[in-house]
């Protein structure tokens, strides 16, 4: 059943021969794969990822202004001009509905975009844990996790969110001879992985974001299995493949 499995800890860690033609789960637990998921599960279109401003600009003027929505955060902040930041409460059926989201943010929209040679990417958080799970045991290639982190360097909730892929994936058997990521990200799942909240309160991200954000977004950002839903890329817009797409 199981396939090779590697983990990068950031988005400068991985080149583009260590996803292309691989099953890729994207993660960026604070925020935008969190973000991501919930604008997907509260019926956006779909999600547009993007490297920086100037391309959610040309993407924008491509479209008709009622369809989209441009998105984002600039060090975690609301940018100005934007519809909405990068809070994933934010994402209600009310504001996403029918929409195309363009979003940009420092990490996790980064990260997609350099991934774009996979055969598969997927969208992954707590949120949606075991519906990536459940995909990733269809998944015929080698498989590859990304996580998002924080300009460049690891973040804490990202890599227990990998771990909890990875325990759940090998049934919380791992395998030996496995990667030192995978070791260390399976290791500290099993270390804090019965108060993912308590530990991702304290991770430098979340202190990062503080005065930013309400802490319910970094609370709803921690809840395993929230939703069933299942945001992959097709043709560089990340729509839902969870088997009831309308
Ligand atoms: C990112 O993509 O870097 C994060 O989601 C940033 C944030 O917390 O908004």
């Amino acid at each position: 059943m199981t396939n090779e499995l590697d983990i990068f800890m950031a988005v400068p860690s991985f080149k583009e021969e260590d996803v292309r033609d691989k099953t890729v789960v994207v993660i960026d637990v604070l925020r935008a794969c969190t973000t991501m998921i919930t604008a997907i599960d509260n019926g956006a279109k779909g999600i547009i990822p993007v490297e920086n401003m100037d391309a959610a600009g040309r993407i924008s003027q491509s479209l008709d202004s009622p369809q989209y929505l441009l998105c984002g955060e600039k060090d975690g902040k609301k940018i100005e001009g934007y519809h909405l930041g990068n809070a994933p409460l934010e994402y209600t059926p009310d504001m996403v509905e029918g929409k195309t989201v363009i979003l940009n943010t420092t990490n996790g929209t980064k990260a997609v975009k350099k991934a774009v040679s996979a055969e598969k990417l997927i969208i992954g958080s707590f949120l949606n844990m075991n519906k990536v799970v459940e995909e990733l045991r269809t998944a015929e290639e080698s498989i590859a996790i990304i996580c998002s982190g924080w300009r460049g360097r690891l973040s804490l909730e990202d890599m227990l969110c990998a771990g909890n892929i990875v325990y759940d994936y090998y049934d919380g058997d791992l395998p030996e001879c496995m990667p030192d990521s995978v070791n260390i990200a399976f290791g500290l799942y099993q270390k804090f992985g019965d108060d993912l909240e308590g530990m991702i309160m304290q991770s430098s991200h979340a202190r990062r974001l503080h005065d930013i954000i309400s802490p319910e977004d970094i609370t709803y950002s921690c809840k395993v299995n929230y939703t069933d839903a299942l945001p992959i890329l097709e043709d560089g817009m990340i729509i839902n493949r969870n088997g009831k797409e309308t």
